[in-house]
């Protein structure tokens, strides 16, 4: 039953919720623990829209977008602060960060061309097993047989307060605008035709409201080797 799981020996882990739930940070902690390696594939939407951006390429010019994403090498490699990003050879982990990306990336990631091109980057990087993917189809349609499936979530409130203390001092968003931006993310990504955020039905669902980050991982990392041991 070993080959099961790969040649390798590994398993996949998809970790899919809303925004701000938590999902980046734990992932990137359970893939550290288990030797894995770590995915963030809203760092690819959020590539794909800062490319489209600095071109002025429209989230529906469906044309252009195309050509667009295809033209985009989008590696991400181990950083000191979790992953960098880089896309055709530039190295653009902050860039992707800023409000005026994320304002916009459900916009890009609602487009169906987008999304065929990158779940296909994401399939490839998981081809060898040992991978830790966060996004929001990974479960239900980038890795649909991932042998363990984590669904992340916290309440809007929770989500917000988070964001709201990794700001920089200088920032004058308010508490009130980063929950109403939160809703307003949660409510496009669960409505876009196009593989929307659900939880996989086979996934476990983890509410991180009134857990610690190192609580969540710990769950993550039992569940796992579990999944691990069953399999062998
Ligand atoms: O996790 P994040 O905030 O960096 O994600 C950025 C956006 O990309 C978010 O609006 C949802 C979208 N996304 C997606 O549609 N599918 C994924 N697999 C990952 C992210």
């Amino acid at each position: 039953m070993a080959q099961q799981e790969g040649d390798s020996g590994n398993i996949n882990i998809a970790i899919d919720g809303p925004a701000g739930a938590g999902k980046s940070t734990v992932a990137r902690k359970v893939a550290d623990k288990l030797g894995y390696v770590y995915v963030d594939t809203g760092a690819m939407y959020r590539a794909v829209t800062l490319s489209a951006q600095r071109l002025a390429v429209a989230a529906d010019d469906h044309h252009a977008l195309s050509a667009l994403v295809k033209s985009l090498k989008i590696d991400l490699l181990p950083g000191e602060q979790g992953q960098s990003v880089y896309v055709n050879g530039e190295d653009v982990t902050s860039g992707i960060r800023s409000r005026e990306v994320t304002s916009q990336v459900s916009y890009f990631a609602a487009s169906g061309i987008v999304r065929e091109v990158l779940s296909k980057m994401q399939r490839k990087l998981a081809d060898r097993k040992g991978v830790v993917m966060d996004g929001r189809d990974i479960g239900t349609h980038v890795l649909p047989k991932a042998e363990l499936k984590i669904f992340l979530t916290a309440s809007a409130s929770e989500r917000a307060l988070r964001r709201f203390k990794e700001l920089p001092a200088n920032d004058s968003v308010s508490l009130e605008q980063l929950e109403q931006e939160i809703r307003e993310r949660d409510r496009l990504d669960e409505q876009r035709e196009i593989s929307p955020l659900i939880k996989a039905s086979d996934a476990k669902v983890l509410d991180s409201s009134h857990m610690t980050i190192d609580e969540v991982v710990e769950a993550i990392v039992k569940l796992s080797r579990t999944k691990l041991a069953e399999a062998k």
